[in-house]
């Protein structure tokens, strides 16, 4: 621990600097009358703070170190929220007029009039949250309508239909690339696939190993502008045992094929941010073929798969468009510095607001904060199990492949390589909320978009095969809800 004086002539740091970082927060003992710093702690906190900006969630949670007596400003009487006065009251109308500089700066006269038309409705009702609600929806969606007009040309109005209407099972017949072109823009809250693996199947073939990756590459673009922003791809992908064909045709040129390795590169390269990778442990390997080939002898060990990848992508578009502060309703805020790449973090500076931080700071917030701490959402039907969040907790998870050969030795599933529901059942459940619109571009045996439905959202798959798959999803579809639902059909 060093004194002040030590500090300032190590670091070369000015009073003031130090000064500040005391008033953002940064822990020192008191002896006596002076102070005493932690080095490492201190050089931590000054790059932390660099742009002046603070460090990430640090009003909400101020980090504590354990061996730090905490002297300075923990102890000042403005640790509790500071809530102001609530001595006026907001209203639709109040937010119009308190946001209508900005409004006139932000928005067409033509969307301006769409915002007014649009909150006609509810003019005297609402107050308070309530009202701040609706202003912020209804001004959110003409920004997306704004962004998602850029493409509308391109999109076809009979599979928008179909893609709105009330029923909650659908499947589109044809190539996932073709429809997703046809998609209007970020209308779909979360994507689970597992998509065709190169060339381990009759009906996925391709010439070599770059064309494969070059027409996933299209269908991953196409997603990045269908899938909503900050939002979620959960893709199930092994890795192949098989020759790349780039090199030379014969067996000769098998090797494991780390699919999952390029998939994450193309991702990254199309938009997406690569998140996480959870291994799923299929437990015993399924094919014949064994480690060691039958031969217990130095270099007989081929690559089994025991294990598949399955991958996590956000989307996050950065918008810089203003959003209205959670609070209060007002277009007063500041751009701050991204919370993360492509999300456009911003602070409150209508000095009515209803919320300060402890050190008197305006709220803080942004598109996916505002979605995550929406309470409204945090329903019973929102709300995960604490036997998933137990089975997910760790980010190697065994649970069984789908057995596709029955006892009397029938695959029965056709032709396909079905995924068990427990992925997309996670996913669903981490990554939507209720009601929301959950698509698998790579359909196969439907398991995504009926494990979508019966978890209260909407389910949708496209296929392209639908010879090899029409009876098999029809016959699940039966199954799974006794013939009560009704599955809807679009062909391209
Ligand atoms: C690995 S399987 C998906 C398995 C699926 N998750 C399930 O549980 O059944 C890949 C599926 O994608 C389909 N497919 C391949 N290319 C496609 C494309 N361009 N558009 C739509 N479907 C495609 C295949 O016919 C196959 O059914
Ligand atoms: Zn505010």
């Amino acid at each position: 621990m060093l004194t002040e004086k030590e500090l300032l002539d190590d670091l070369k740091i000015s009073r003031t600097t130090l000064w500040r970082l005391k008033k953002r927060g940064m822990p020192c003992i008191k002896v006596g009358s002076s102070y005493r710093y932690d080095r490492t702690n201190v050089l931590q906190w000054i790059d932390n703070n660099q742009d002046n900006g603070y460090p990430t969630d640090y009003f909400e949670n101020p980090t504590i170190s354990e061996n730090l007596e905490l002297q300075f400003p923990y102890n000042s009487q403005k640790l509790q929220p500071q809530k102001i006065k609530n001595n006026y009251k907001i209203t639709i109308p109040y937010l119009l007029k308190h946001n209508k500089e900005h409004l006139s700066k932000l928005l067409t006269i033509e969307e301006f009039n769409e915002l007014q038309i649009k909150l006609s409705k509810y003019v005297s009702d609402f107050q308070g949250n309530e009202a701040v609600k609706i202003f912020t929806e209804k001004y959110l969606s003409i920004l997306k309508k704004r962004y998602q007009n850029e493409y509308i040309e391109n999109c076809d109005i009979k599979l928008d239909k179909f893609l709105s209407s009330n029923n909650d099972l659908k499947v589109i017949w044809g190539n996932c690339l073709i429809a997703l072109r046809k998609m209007k823009s970020e209308s779909i809250h979360l994507m689970i696939t597992s998509p065709p693996y190169y060339n381990a199947r009759e009906y996925s073939q391709w010439e070599n190993l770059t064309s494969y990756l070059e027409d996933m590459r299209l269908i991953i673009r196409e997603s990045y502008r269908v899938l909503d922003n900050h939002r979620i791809w959960v893709f199930n992908v092994g890795d192949v045992f098989d020759n790349d064909n780039l090199k030379t045709k014969s067996v000769w040129g098998k090797r494991r094929l780390p699919l999952g390795a390029y998939f994450i590169k193309i991702f990254e390269e199309e938009g997406f941010e690569f998140v996480d990778d959870i291994i799923w442990d299929k437990g015993e390997v399924e094919s014949q073929r064994h480690k060691n080939g039958g031969i217990n002898y130095p270099f007989y060990q081929y690559p089994i798969n025991c294990y598949e990848h399955i991958l996590i992508f956000h989307k996050h578009r950065l918008d810089t468009s203003r959003i209205p502060c959670p609070i209060c309703g007002s277009l007063n805020v500041n751009g701050n510095t991204q919370s993360e790449i492509g999300i456009q973090s911003w602070e409150c500076k209508n000095d009515k607001c209803l919320e300060r931080s402890p050190h008197n700071r305006g709220k803080r917030f942004s598109l996916r904060s505002n979605m995550m701490q929406d309470m409204a959402k945090r329903t019973n039907e929102n709300e995960i199990d604490e036997f998933t969040l137990n089975k997910w907790r760790r980010d190697i998870v065994k649970f069984p492949p789908v057995i596709k050969i029955d006892h009397n030795g029938n695959n029965r599933v056709g032709h396909s390589a079905p995924f068990p529901k427990d992925i997309p059942e996670m996913a669903v459940k981490y990554f939507s909320y209720d009601g929301e619109n959950i698509l698998d571009p790579f359909a196969g045996s439907f398991t995504t978009a009926i494990a979508a439905k019966k978890l209260g959202r909407i389910g949708i798959g496209i296929e392209i095969n639908k010879t090899m798959f029409e009876s098999v999803i029809k016959k699940r579809v039966l199954e799974e809800f006794n013939g009560k639902t009704k599955l809807e059909e679009f062909s391209l």
